[in-house]
């Protein structure tokens, strides 16, 4: 038949007519329920998306579905047979190699091409075929092995078992994570995987303008175009048209006035995505623009105009310690240096996606990758002013974060459309849309001064730091007071005084990620330290050693740190790895230089300042003898879900594999607060071992009350308990054994109830003090301003062509001091997928805007860094044991802050050129090189 197209997907045949202008990325959605392809981009800039047809690995948002008469298309769905996995998922699973998972259904289809031709690649191979697809969170290193596992299994020169096998599950052992068979088989788990018959689609109209009044907005036009159901505006909100973890000013609707170019005016709800988003041409708004402020120096001045009635300056934040004054003026050698650091996106790969309906009985159920579900029903509730247990917020999988997904986007929006309309509706934002709305690394500018004497003691530190707030204050406070508590870095420095800023302008708003303040300063601080050694001659191991923090010294705010603090036995480490592996560093190419950097780092763990930090769990049994884990925590790929049942299973005694995970669902979970400052393993870790040990205590009292058998005398098995002699008779025991859904009924004849919970507060933490130094009447412990610390060092090795002015990072050692690893592949991961986003951090991403509209508007332009630049990783873990749960603390965000600044000294240590202005891109490189006189022409 004439425009009739054939083609087979995974192995069946389907015959199309007319197939239309859609692409294969959205006939796999939404026509044929495939969703293991997901979108990233739409754009062909992820890889999420990637399939293979005719053979090659290719993006199916770029193909056309009626340019594929007679392909053959496989999917991921079409991989794993029989319930078993494919080598490539089963290496993938056994790697480590899946986070957040978005990536991983791509990124397998990507290996599996590679794989059919070629069954032998080399590391460069993989890296080359891998290149077109991003992954966020693993830093790729653990994929390449995977890949490279999987072509040996396949290849039959590793007689590996297939079959992914749990085996050692206890602490400090890494069984498979709790979520990865889901990932690696593109199951639907995403919030944009999820579709209804009947579903409404939400787009947003955003700002024309970075800063304007708005006049009016007339929506008439919107309604009479096909398929557009409703159109609200802040005229339609109920409740309060704001939202904010902290200070909920920032409008979800703007009213009379747009201060940056993400603010949503209007929501168009209609029938289809496409014709929600022709609808948008139709709202007419009269818009008065205003003179705007893009930098926070230029918001800082007296006649800038106001972003916020109450002032541009909207946090100052100052730490005070010795005398600075008189420590200079006895200092041997003052550095100085001002630096800046970009503005940066999370980039996590999947976009921003909300569906919410509203149940019968009135309650607003809304399922999203939030960073805290009870944070958002709180925004939620407050906007459409109904109770908060009036609405349910459900985790869905976050596809990356990393501090992105602490403040809502269409959330509250989506949640409203479903109540003004009474259907379900789904919204999720483009990548465009998703970039210019979500908040990002705050940018900031530091101006450092340092006094040293002779024999390599810092004594003072003089700081003036100041942060892009943007235009709402999201958690800039308290990443403004990062910035300046650890903003001398990891040192005891008795003379400080820093000053921190958070200014607002029409820029996107400033927010949480990962490092949350304590990255840009580790930059700054840490060129100061290597400017420091090299002007005393002294070795950058040394001066670190000389100053840095270890139990029984001071931070710069008066804390006196305890054993936990492994500071020095970073350094060490890196010490050691360096010297083993400087005997085999390349010889430098022609014209390519080889430099080493050292840098350090360190972030609490928890909230602190005073606030109070707490979480909930519980661990119960049902009457179907399935045994919940319950938690706070959202795992967004850096592995809560797991480490967390490992607890559960280690305080129990009920197999890990038995435990079903429920995060963050505000029906079924304890509140654990927001998922961030590295804080989850340390508080929702000891709520869960709270409940565990609670419910081992019911069930060992029911044991001895029902059949006499006290604890040594039974034990758990994956499916139920066995008593190991004989007990009193109890009918739910049969062959000494008792399952847990008979566990449940002997339970209930006793009315026990099988379910604990347990709601655990951390060590009070005290708020900044006015002045640091020790007084008399002031007990030690209320210069606590954190229950925590992790420390990081890093080393990197680079080579910096003299011509280009390109750097390739040739290694990075990094050590991080933890407590205690609970899975130990889990940690080595995380560290790898931070230092590649360092790498990316120090050398080329930057989120730019020219007068608040945004030019880095893809993820290409954003430079990400790509498998082919991941250079050969060696982390160490430095375990000391800590208060937290098993001894552990966090680790997920210090590990970024080493990489740039090391990367940085390494660049300089090669060349004489000292790049202050991140990222160090090729051009400013090559700039510094011109002035640069190495004595030969190269
Ligand atoms: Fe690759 Fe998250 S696991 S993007």
């Amino acid at each position: 038949m004439e425009n009739t197209i054939s083609f087979g997907i995974n192995g069946k045949r389907y015959d199309i007519h007319k197939p239309g202008d859609i692409t294969l990325l959205k006939y796999l959605r939404d026509y044929q329920g495939l969703l293991g392809a997901k979108n990233g981009c739409n754009q062909g800039h992820c890889g999420t998306c990637t399939v293979i047809v005719d053979g090659k690995a290719k993006r199916a948002c770029l193909i056309k579905l009626s340019k594929l008469d007679g392909a053959n298309i496989e999917t991921i769905e079409g991989l794993s047979k029989d319930g078993k996995l494919h080598p490539i998922q089963d290496a993938f699973v056994k790697e480590g190699a899946v986070q957040c998972g978005f990536c991983t259904p791509g990124m397998v289809m990507a290996a599996k091409a590679l794989l059919d031709a070629n069954l032998n690649p080399s590391d460069e191979e993989i890296k080359e075929a891998l290149k077109f697809n991003i992954c966020r969170c693993t830093g790729y290193a653990a994929i390449i092995r995977a890949v490279k596992k999987a072509a040996a299994v396949i290849y039959g020169s590793l007689k590996e078992s297939l079959k992914t096998e749990i085996t050692k599950t206890g602490i400090g052992e890494s069984p498979v994570k709790k979520d990865a068979f889901a990932k690696v088989t593109g199951r639907p788990i995403f919030a944009d995987d999820i579709y209804f018959k009947d579903m409404l689609h939400g787009k947003l109209l955003l700002s024309a303008y970075p800063f304007a009044k708005v006049n009016s907005i007339d929506a008439a036009g919107a309604f009479k175009q096909p398929g557009v159901v409703k159109v609200l505006t802040a005229m339609d909100i109920p409740g309060r048209n704001g939202f904010g973890l902290l200070n909920p000013h920032q409008p979800v609707f703007a009213q009379d006035v747009v201060r940056y170019m993400g603010d949503p005016v209007a929501l168009i709800l209609a029938e289809t995505e496409e014709q929600a988003e022709t609808a948008l041409k139709y709202i007419k708004v009269d818009y008065e623009p205003l003179q705007g402020v893009f930098s926070p120096e230029e918001g800082m001045k007296s006649d800038a105009p106001l972003i916020h009635k109450d002032g541009n300056v909207m946090k100052h934040v100052k730490v005070r310690r010795g005398d600075v004054d008189r420590a200079f003026a006895r200092a041997d050698i003052i550095i100085e240096g001002t630096y800046t650091t970009p503005m940066v996106e999370h980039a996590y790969l999947e976009p921003e996606s909300a569906v919410a309906w509203v149940e019968e009985d009135g309650t607003v159920v809304v399922m999203t990758a939030s960073q805290g579900s009870y944070a958002f029903r709180e925004m939620i509730s407050s906007a459409l002013d109904i109770a908060e247990e009036k609405v349910r917020v459900i985790y869905t999988p976050a596809g990356g974060a990393f501090g992105g997904k602490e403040e809502p986007t269409v959330q509250i929006h989506c949640a409203l459309g479903a109540v003004y309309t009474g259907r379900p509706v789904k919204m999720t934002l483009t990548r465009q849309e998703s970039l210019i709305m979500s908040t990002k690394r705050h940018w900031e500018k530091m101006y450092y001064r340092h006094g040293a004497t002779r024999d390599g003691r810092v004594i003072a530190v003089e700081a003036k730091i100041i942060a892009d707030a943007g235009a709402y204050e999201s958690l800039s406070q308290p990443v403004v007071f990062r910035s300046a508590v650890v903003g001398a870095g990891p040192y005891d420095i008795p003379n400080v005084k820093i000053d921190s800023y958070g200014v607002y302008t029409n820029n996107p708003p400033g927010g949480a990620f990962r490092g949350f303040g304590s990255t840009q300063v580790a930059f700054g601080a840490e060129q100061q330290m290597d400017k420091i050694a090299r002007c005393l001659d002294m070795d950058p191991f040394e001066i670190r050693k000389i100053n840095g923090l270890k139990e029984g010294r001071a931070t710069i705010t008066g804390q006196v740190l305890k054993k936990d603090c492994a500071y020095l036995k970073t350094l060490e480490e890196v010490e050691k790895a360096l010297a083993r592996c400087k005997e085999s560093l390349p010889k430098p190419g022609p014209g390519k230089r080889i430099g080493i950097g050292i840098a350090s780092s360190y972030k609490n763990v928890g909230l602190g300042a005073g606030k109070r930090d707490r979480a909930g769990a519980s661990i119960e049994i049902d009457s179907k003898g399935t045994v919940y884990l319950k938690v706070g925590a959202t795992d967004m790929g850096q592995g809560s879900d797991t480490v967390l049942t490992q607890m559960a299973s280690e305080v129990t005694g009920i197999p890990y594999e038995e435990f079903t995970v429920i995060s963050n669902d505000t029906a079924q979970t304890i509140d654990g607060g927001v998922t961030t400052a590295s804080r989850q393993t340390y508080i929702s870790g000891h709520a869960v071992a709270g409940a565990a040990r609670e419910l081992r205590k019911i069930i060992s009292d029911l044991l001895i009350d029902t059949v006499g058998l006290r604890e040594r005398d039974y034990e758990f098995s994956n499916d139920g308990v066995i008593l190991k002699k004989k007990g009193k008779f109890n009918a739910n025991v049969e062959n000494n054994f008792i399952t847990y859904k008979g566990l449940y009924a002997m339970a209930a004849e006793n009315k026990v109830n099988l379910k604990a919970e347990y709601i655990y507060t951390a060590p009070t933490t005290y708020s900044l003090r006015e002045r640091a130094d020790h007084q008399a009447k002031v007990p030690l412990e209320k210069y606590n301003i954190h229950f925590a610390y992790c420390f990081n060092t890093q080393a990197a090795i680079v080579e910096v062509d003299e011509k280009t002015g390109e750097v390739k990072v040739l290694k990075i050692i990094a050590a991080q001091d933890l407590g205690r690893a609970i899975h130990p592949q889990n940690c080595h991961c995380q560290l790898e997928g931070a230092i590649v986003m360092g790498i990316g951090y120090g050398l080329s991403e930057e989120f730019k805007l020219v007068d608040g509209k945004m030019v880095t508007d893809n993820l290409a332009k954003l430079k990400l860094p790509k498998s082919i630049h991941v250079p050969e990783m060696e982390t160490i873990l430095v375990e000391e044991e800590s208060d937290g749960p098993f001894g552990a603390k966090g680790m997920g965000e210090v590990p970024i802050n080493s990489t740039a600044p090391a990367i940085i000294s390494a660049i300089y240590d090669a060349t004489g050129v000292r790049v202050e202005n991140l990222p160090a891109s090729k051009e400013k490189i090559l700039e510094g090189l011109k002035n640069i006189n190495w004595g030969h022409s190269s």
